[in-house]
């Protein structure tokens, strides 16, 4: 089975490389495959060739969608309303990466695939939301896979921003303790991922979270201690830590679609962040 990434050269995009070694991968990025040009990309992909694309490409830094709107929109509603076009016109299966940021957060409960998303209240998320319902509506055979709090190899990400910052020169460090999430491996994603493009029958939107649920503060004392660093933590408020863009109090999800499909459940995010500490700072 052909493989083509978009966003191939990210953070979740190298991990997909390295863990999907059993397919073709063919990892694309910019400059040759650059999604906001519809024209262009499907010419891209008529040379691929893929039978699969796992749609990565996006922009990702959740504050600078707030100022940078049209980029935001540009990117990750028509780049994406361009990549589903392409698929469908090519008989090309779509699996498309969503994020937890199209639920508003205020809910008390994990938001299941049921739960109607709107985007929430950010720019970014509002954006991935508009890609989200272009791949409905342009490429049926789909799966939209919506992750989040997203840790891997390389980074950025608040692992690898928590270690530099523990760095032996602050006596202690203040961490958000009132947002609740799934922290969550690339590692982790790209198995389930596997499971996917092996079931080429399934269709729709997955939550694709590690199980098991934190805070920021709870996920920065688990880096710390994995680490064997002496950091201390204080836990703090939202409204201590003010960002362009509000952060959902709650963005844990529940994976009701993976167990309705038979496929197994996602590693406890303790276990999966024990994994990549090993691998990412244990040298
Ligand atoms: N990171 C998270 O915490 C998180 C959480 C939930 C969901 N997600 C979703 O997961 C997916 C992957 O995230 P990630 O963290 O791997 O993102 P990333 O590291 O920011 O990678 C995105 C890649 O897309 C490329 N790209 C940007 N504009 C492009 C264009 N016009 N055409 C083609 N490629 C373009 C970027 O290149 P440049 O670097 O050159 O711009 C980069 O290589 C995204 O859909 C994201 O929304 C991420």
């Amino acid at each position: 089975m052909k493989v083509m990434l978009t966003g191939g050269k990210g953070m979740l995009g190298r991990t997909l490389v390295k863990e999907l070694a059993e397919f073709e991968v063919v990892a694309t990025d910019l400059p040759e495959a650059d999604i906001t040009d519809e024209t262009g990309f499907e010419k891209f992909l008529q040379t691929v060739k893929p039978d699969v694309v796992i749609h990565c490409a996006a922009m990702t830094a959740v504050d600078k969608c707030e100022s940078q709107i049209d980029l935001a929109y540009k990117l990750n509603a028509e780049g994406t309303a361009n990549v589903a076009r392409a698929c469908y016109k090519n008989h090309v299966r779509l699996i498309a990466i969503s994020t937890d940021y199209v639920f508003e957060g205020s809910s008390e409960k994990p938001y299941s695939e049921l739960d109607p998303a709107t985007g929430g209240n950010t720019v970014y998320g509002k954006s991935k939301f508009a890609g989200e319902e272009a791949v409905r509506s342009f490429c049926p055979n789909h799966v939209i896979a919506r992750i989040s709090w997203l840790y891997g190899a390389g980074g950025p990400s608040f692992v690898h921003a928590m270690m530099s910052l523990a760095d032996g020169s602050r006596p202690e460090l203040k961490v958000v303790a009132d947002q609740i999430g799934n922290p969550t491996s690339t590692t982790a994603v790209a198995r389930m991922l596997r499971n996917i493009l092996n079931r080429p029958e399934l269709c729709g939107t997955f939550h694709m979270t590690c199980e098991g649920e934190a805070s920021w503060y709870d996920f920065a004392l688990e880096i710390f201690r994995l680490a064997g660093k002496n950091q201390k933590v204080i836990p703090c408020t939202t409204e201590e830590f003010p960002r362009p863009a509000p952060r959902p109090k709650n963005s844990r999800l529940d994976k009701m679609m993976l167990h309705l499909n038979g496929l197994p459940a996602m590693p406890h995010w303790q276990d999966a962040l024990k994994e990549f500490m090993a691998s990412e700072f244990d040298r």
